[in-house]
């Protein structure tokens, strides 16, 4: 478990990581921070594109971009809507293959939280075990 502190610290730097979306056709802004082991904090915000199945939400973007800059012990990720809206099944299955035992909060615009677990939003889930073992 992440120590209060760092939890305000990580819900935080997903509400400003929403202020630099780019949704210019929903208008549904997101932002997200994940929390690497080492207490590093990345973050990422959704890009909408025009043909919109190029959209890429703000929990991939902050997962990928810690992945590319070396970092993959993950402990917990948070997420901003003005709604309060959770995650979508694609970032939950990218959660699963990244970052399995995260810890997951959900927070609106005025920082009201949901905390739950990456375990929790995708119970059963399809992972890469089946898929190694065949190897
Ligand atoms: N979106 C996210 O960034 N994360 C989610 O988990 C759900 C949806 C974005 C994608 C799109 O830019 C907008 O929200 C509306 O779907």
């Amino acid at each position: 478990m992440i120590s209060d502190e760092q939890r305000n610290q990580l819900v935080n730097a997903a509400l400003a990581a929403r202020d630099r979306s780019y949704a210019p056709y929903s208008r549904y802004r997101v932002g997200s921070a994940v929390l690497t082991e080492d207490g590093t904090i990345v973050t990422g915000c959704n890009v909408e594109n025009a043909s919109y199945g190029a959209t890429i939400c703000a929990e991939r973007v902050a997962l990928t971009r810690a992945v590319a800059e070396g970092k993959r012990d993950f402990v917990a990720i948070a997420v901003a809507t003005a709604d309060g809206g959770t995650p979508c099944g694609i970032c939950r299955q990218v959660m699963v293959e990244l970052g399995s035992e995260m810890d997951v909060f959900i927070s609106d615009s005025a920082g009201a939280l949901l905390s739950t677990s990456v375990r929790a939003l995708l119970p059963d889930s399809f992972d890469g075990s089946g898929l190694i073992a065949s190897n």
